[in-house]
């Protein structure tokens, strides 16, 4: 599970969300421009609406003053009404009812479809930089050390790059055009109503302040819920990454039902989460609805009483028109309520996203060029300490100091859990020491380019990792642009030529997630072959623990040996014939060398070695 700390302000998160908008400023241009265009219609219908009930019922009173009244801000009311009766009463329209429509239907017209250009730019700019923002963590991902994988599972990773990336970006798009249009509506609409009737207008300033406040509150409880849920999300789909890998397990030991109540048992707390977010959040609108609804009641109260007792400055035709104001101006209000609680549940999200954006990645770019070192000489451990992070109390490698000459091919023995792969795993990297140095031909390997470094090995693992892909890509990841020839040569050193070419489709086979469709000693010849193609100057090999049936074995043990032909090899060895023809053996316990030598030297040491070697293969000594 992803652990998240509250790190970051949301008007930064958010920042950094909108920096992905950068190359694709020109549609953030034209959705501002078309917003804005399209607020300007709505106000235009909206004042044309409020000339309605006069043009209805008593048209014949517009009666133009003999003179239009001067433009200042005490005015400008009586201004725009002179302006727009002037129009209507010298068109040709006949009667002003039908030019007030025509008006009407044409703003909306017009509203609506630079609205409509407004949504498509958004849309495309929620494409876009979703697909950026997804590019961008997915390799981010991959360049994040050995170290970041230990503590993170897979399922987290996943929902991290699904779901949580899918809320953000959808939430950031969707709410860019809001919080560009709606404060302009709402400022627009006040002002109208300022214009129209100050005093009446007064009374949302202590109303609106009151709305904004209840809606920040909902939005922190949106936020707190959201991280809950999308944290419940994350274990879901762990639980299920994990189930579905070991499904073979959950069905031999018969837990399908204790799995099926574990999963019950997330799915249901990702329901809690789910409803009270929803629960709190959807309370926004009915609140804040009836709470406006009061307010306008009572203006309606107030204004109808000034126009009843009034001195004709506030007409009815005014009051109508402040009234269609006064409704826009809350519906701008009540989408930036939701938009906020939409912005405070995606806060929660980009949170997690930009931890795993700030993880530090594997350090690419060190102090020596790119080019690939020339290895000619020896590698050597000095005083190398190493623990994992994950277990930074117990020791793993403790105090290492020997070396390899170029050419040879060390064996590290040792029990299970002694600290071979471990070995396997600092060597190319994936893991850095804590304590000591790794030397390449004297140089430290940490001074190396990573990336260059990391040519100079080829790796056969414990678990042999293949993709769901033809076998041919996956021998040809051992090489980019490997011909067919090279492959189908690597293919036979490895012992798998015969198989290949007894399957289905041979080399355009896809062999299943992780290999399912190959049997084991299949799946290490395919791994073989790889690393054979490879063809780098080290080798390192870590030998599967699992039994093979003696011909596979022998199959595998011939194409391995092929393979280490004129290579350094490092090795951790479970099979005789491996350790037999080392150069070097490193016996190894709970992370200390305790001895080393050939085979034979330390046979006849008596030491630790002789007793491992006796309880391992003993038998098939007497047998051999
Ligand atoms: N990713 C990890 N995080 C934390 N501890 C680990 C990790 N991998 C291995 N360890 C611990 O480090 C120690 C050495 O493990 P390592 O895999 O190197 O043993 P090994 O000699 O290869 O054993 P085996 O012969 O069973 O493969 C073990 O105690 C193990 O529990
Ligand atoms: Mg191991």
């Amino acid at each position: 599970m992803l652990k998240t700390i509250e790190r970051e302000g949301n008007l930064i998160m958010y920042l950094r969300v909108l920096s992905y908008m950068k190359p694709y400023w020109w549609l953030v241009v034209f959705s501002v421009f078309s917003a804005l265009i399209a607020v300007l219609f709505q106000g235009v219908s909206a004042w044309f609406l409020g000339s309605l009930p006069q043009a209805l019922f008593s048209p014949n009173e517009i009666v133009l003053p003999p003179q239009a009244p001067e433009l200042s801000v005490a005015t400008i009311n009586e201004w725009m009404k002179y302006q727009g009766d002037k129009f209507f009463s010298f068109s040709d329209f006949g009667h002003p009812l039908f030019a007030i429509s025509l008006i009407i239907a044409l703003a909306f017209t017009v509203k609506n479809i630079f609205l409509y250009i407004n949504h498509v730019s958004i849309g495309m700019l929620n494409f876009s930089t979703a697909r950026d923002m997804r590019n961008d963590l997915y390799r981010h991902i991959l360049k994040l050390p050995t170290k970041f994988y230990d503590q993170n599972k897979s399922g987290s990773l996943v929902s991290l790059m699904v779901n949580d990336l899918n809320l953000i970006n959808s939430t950031v798009s969707e709410s860019l055009g809001s919080l560009l249009m709606e404060p302009l509506k709402l400022i627009g609409f006040i002002a109208m109503m300022l214009i129209i009737n100050a005093q009446l207008t007064l009374v949302i300033f202590v109303v609106y302040p009151i709305l904004i406040f209840i809606m920040a509150k909902i939005g922190k409880y949106v936020k707190d819920r959201s991280r809950k849920s999308l944290t419940s999300f994350d274990e879901m789909v762990s639980r299920i990454t994990e189930v579905i890998g070991g499904v073979r397990a959950v069905k031999m030991f018969n837990m399908t039902a204790v799995e099926n109540s574990k999963f019950a048992e997330t799915s249901n707390r990702l329901r809690k989460n789910q409803f009270k977010q929803k629960l709190i959040g959807d309370t926004l609108s009915p609140f804040t609805e009836t709470l406006a609804f009061y307010l306008i009641l009572g203006l309606l109260l107030i204004g109808g009483s000034q126009i009843i007792s009034g001195d004709g400055s506030f007409m009815p035709e005014d009051f109508t028109r402040f009234l269609v104001f006064l409704f826009s101006s809350y519906h701008p209000l009540k989408i930036l309520g939701n938009v906020n609680a939409k912005i405070q549940a995606a806060a929660a999200a980009a949170n997690r996203v930009f931890k795993v954006f700030d993880t530090p990645c594997e350090e690419i770019n060190a102090l020596q060029t790119s080019k690939i070192p020339n290895f000619k000489d020896e590698i050597a451990f000095k005083n190398v300490r190493f623990s994992y992070e994950s277990a930074a109390n117990s020791i793993v490698l403790d105090d290492l100091n020997f070396s390899v000459k170029k050419g040879e091919t060390v064996a590290l023995v040792g029990g299970s859990g002694a600290g071979k792969s471990t070995i396997l795993d600092i060597i190319p990297r994936f893991y850095e020491i804590n304590d000591g140095e790794i030397l390449l031909d004297g140089k430290s390997i940490s001074s190396f380019d990573l990336t260059a470094y990391r040519e100079l090995f080829a790796i056969v693992s414990q678990e042999t990792i293949l993709f769901n892909v033809s076998i041919r890509e996956n021998i040809a990841y051992g090489k980019i642009g490997s011909s067919q020839e090279e492959i189908i040569e690597a293919a036979k050193s490895a012992n798998a030529f015969d198989f290949i070419s007894k399957t289905e489709n041979g080399f355009d086979t896809v062999i299943g997630e992780r290999g399912v469709a190959l049997s084991g000693g299949q799946r290490q010849r395919i791994a073989i072959a790889r690393a054979i193609l490879r063809n780098s100057q080290i080798l390192i090999l870590d030998e599967a623990t699992s039994a093979l049936d003696t011909e596979s074995e022998q199959s595998v043990q011939d194409a391995l040996s092929r393979l280490m032909r004129g290579k350094t090899t490092f090795v951790a060895a479970h099979r005789l014939s491996t350790i037999r023809s080392a150069d070097k053996i490193l016996v190894l316990e709970k992370g200390k060398i305790t001895e080393s030598g050939t085979h034979d030297e330390l046979i006849s040491k008596n030491g630790r070695y002789e007793q491992l070697y006796s309880i391992q293969f003993g038998k098939k000594e007497e047998n051999g």
